[in-house]
């Protein structure tokens, strides 16, 4: 069980040049999320959404992970079987830094899944509507992302996870979207230190008891060398 769970959020991939979705440039402020991260949307126009994926899927390719990543990466190898990373996120940058224990709560860029059989495989850079699902050849083929209004995943484990943390650390995250909004609040229900590693205070700052304001290649190497360095 993972003593120490980590939820992230577009923040922490901020300064590998990937847009978050609320800042005044973010995402939602150029395309309207109920036309591209919708399942109405999907069916209303698959090429825009295609289009919009295979956009963040080539940012997302020529990205690279930043010294936030590296340092998860760093704090798993040194505690084997006690970090979890959450991610919001649906780039590849944790596992690229070397992160192992990752739930992709959102989903995944780099994957593809097929509405109709819901086979899962490595999405090509470019995706189009009427491409065949490799598995049973129909054009029902999308990206690999949890939608507004889908289930994420993982939700199961995550909750155990909640439950039998000792610290819980949210990064990059405005903690706008639930369910991963209102994980500090189980989380420290069930007895786990909150911490926010935060550009600015978010609206969840309130559910956290301790508050790192910077941005994150400089807070979570600081966070991490310090959880190393003091007592188990
Ligand atoms: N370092 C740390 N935090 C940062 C940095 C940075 N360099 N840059 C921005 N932030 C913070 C912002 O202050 C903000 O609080 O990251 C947060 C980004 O918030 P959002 O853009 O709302 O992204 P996120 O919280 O991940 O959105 C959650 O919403 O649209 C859906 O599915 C999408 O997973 C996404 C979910």
């Amino acid at each position: 069980m993972a003593r120490i769970v980590v939820l992230t959020g577009a923040g922490i991939s901020a300064e590998s040049g990937l847009g978050t979705f609320r800042d005044e440039d973010g995402l939602w402020t150029k395309y309207d999320l109920e036309e591209v991260a919708t399942p109405q949307g999907f069916r209303r126009n698959r090429a825009l959404v295609h289009e919009f994926y295979n956009a963040r899927r080539a940012n997302c390719a020529s990205a690279r992970p930043n010294a936030a990543h590296e340092a998860l990466a760093r704090l798993e190898a040194a505690m084997p079987g006690e970090v979890l990373i959450v991610t919001q996120n649906v780039d590849d940058l944790h596992r690229r830094a070397g992160s192992r224990n990752v739930i992709e709560m959102h989903g995944a860029l780099m994957r593809a899944c097929c509405a109709a059989c819901g086979h899962v495989w490595a999405a090509p850079m470019i995706m189009a509507p009427d491409d065949p699902c490799p598995a049973c050849g129909q054009p029902e083929t999308r990206p690999d992302v949890v939608w507004f209004g889908e289930i994420p995943y993982g939700l199961d484990e995550i909750g155990a996870a909640l439950e039998g943390a000792q610290v819980f650390a949210a990064i990059g995250t405005s903690g706008q979207v639930w369910p991963a909004a209102g994980f500090a609040a189980s989380a420290r229900a069930a007895g786990a230190k909150c911490v926010e590693l935060n550009l600015e205070k978010s609206e969840i700052s309130g559910d956290f008891d301790e508050h790192h304001i910077g941005p994150a290649s400089v807070t979570v190497p600081l966070w991490v060398d310090m959880i190393l360095s003091s007592p188990a």
